[in-house]
């Protein structure tokens, strides 16, 4: 089997290294990949935006499968270009992957299926949105209405923010087109759990739950970003949790996506908040999290490619999917200035020896004169599995301790909400 996989960071490494595990899997191709999964698979250099790239690259080489990883070229339509030149695919076609790409869309779609989410309004222009906030009440949340890097979320806990960002959004055009329409939301309050599942658009499987820490900051200060790591299973998701979830949320996706004439087939991302009121999805994503697949995926153990093929044949309700009953963390090794403005080009030493259930997931670099150099804000996912949280903790730390490159920046503090969720006796065996 030749596979093709589109993307290039810390996710799309944790993906390439698991489909690895298959034996029956020759040639993976990774476009535009990264310096260090270019030790996993062919990297080409042809943008994940670039889908006219893509389609001719897919169209002169043996691809048997691919897998579409990153949200820009779902929400561009690489599903279906690649499936009109019919080649398999994991990953949504461009109308399903609306769910991530319109949050107006995907608030409608919650609404009219009785799906819990947060209260809101959409406004597609400035003055409406202005004089609705004249009569709300704060903290509200703000968002634009399309894809914006995670970026495109503001809270505001006053009237002048919130003004503030409604002109950021849809005047300055912060976000460009993304901008054009906005929603403006209830403040819910409660824990966040991040919950992917398989989904083939009838049969909905959710992976283990994870916990992502977006601050970049110890003690969750500072700004917002992609994430700064991640430990799997989340201790708030429990059993109960979890049954109450699949019956009031998964479900009722799954089906009213294929009520609306778009199933969707993939990986789904359910963000959700525990509230005072039960959980409530914060937002959908239509496709693996990152770094929450950094955690999730080492602690699966049926094979990937035969999970994703089933996807694709919409037989996913043949498979029984196991997991790994240990937890994973991810401590993300970052460039110092991240999420704003930072260097590149710093030399990256990693030692080569580390301990076996250690894995370097390289997400920002890339290789010059066979030196391994940083390239991105978020550089190395450094992840370890054990049989408790705690361990996989001070492993994910003891390996991140023997990485460097200048300007390294990371939290110390992952995972510790978890261990005190956890302290106070919550049952690790009934935690999903
Ligand atoms: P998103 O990019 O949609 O994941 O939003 C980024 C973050 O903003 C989420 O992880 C939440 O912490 C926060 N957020 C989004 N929507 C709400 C909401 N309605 N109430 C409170 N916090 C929110
Ligand atoms: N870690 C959040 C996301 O992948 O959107």
């Amino acid at each position: 089997m030749n596979l093709l996989v589109i993307g290039g960071g810390g996710r799309e490494h944790a993906i390439i290294k698991k489909l690895r595990e298959n034996t029956d899997v020759n040639l993976i191709w990774c476009l535009p990949g990264n310096g260090g999964i270019a030790a996993d698979a062919d990297c080409v250099s042809i943008g994940a935006k670039e889908i006219d790239g893509i389609y001719e690259f897919a169209r002169a080489h043996d691809v048997d499968f691919a897998i579409v990883a990153q949200d820009d070229p779902l929400a561009l339509g690489c599903v279906d270009r690649l499936h009109s030149l019919g080649i398999p695919c994991f990953g949504p076609d461009a109308k399903a992957a609306q769910i991530e790409a319109s949050k107006v869309f995907a608030k409608n779609l919650m609404k009219r299926y009785g799906i819990p989410t947060a209260d809101y309004q959409v406004f597609e222009n400035a003055d409406d949105a202005l004089s609705y906030l004249e009569s709300a009440s704060f903290p509200i949340v703000l968002k634009a209405d399309g894809l914006a890097l995670g970026k495109g979320v503001l809270i505001a806990s006053s009237l002048d923010e919130a003004k503030e960002a409604v002109s950021e959004i849809m005047q300055e055009k912060r976000f460009g087109d993304s901008g054009n329409r906005m929603v403006i939301e209830e403040f819910l309050t409660g824990p966040e759990v991040s919950v992917l599942a398989f989904t083939d658009g009838k049969t909905v499987s959710p992976m283990v739950s994870s916990m992502d820490h977006k601050r970049a900051g110890d003690g969750d200060t500072g700004l917002n970003t992609g994430g700064m790591g991640t430990i799997a299973p989340n201790p708030y998701y429990t059993e109960e949790i979890a049954e109450s979830c699949m019956n009031e949320i998964f479900l009722p996706t799954i089906r009213a996506m294929a009520a609306e004439g778009c199933p969707f087939k993939g990986c789904l991302y359910f963000g959700l908040m525990l509230t005072p009121d039960g959980p409530k999805v914060i937002e959908y994503n239509c496709r693996f999290g990152d770094p929450e697949t950094q955690v999730v995926l080492p602690l699966l153990k049926t094979d990937l490619l035969t999970i994703m093929q089933a996807v694709e044949e919409e037989r996913l309700s043949e498979l029984k999917i196991e997991w790994s009953s240990g937890a994973a963390a991810c401590v993300i090794l970052a460039s110092g200035g991240y999420p704003l403005a930072y260097e590149k080009g710093k030399e990256i030493r990693i030692p080569d020896e580390l301990p076996q259930n250690v894995t370097v997931f390289h997400a920002g670099d890339k290789r010059v004169n066979g030196k391994l150099v940083t390239s991105g804000g978020r550089v190395l996912g450094v992840t370890a599995t054990a049989g408790s949280l705690q361990e996989a903790l001070h492993d994910a730390y003891d390996a991140a301790a023997q990485i460097h490159f200048d300007n390294m920046m990371f939290r110390h503090d992952i995972g510790q909400r978890a261990l005190r969720v956890l302290e106070d006796g919550n049952d690790f065996s009934r935690i999903r």
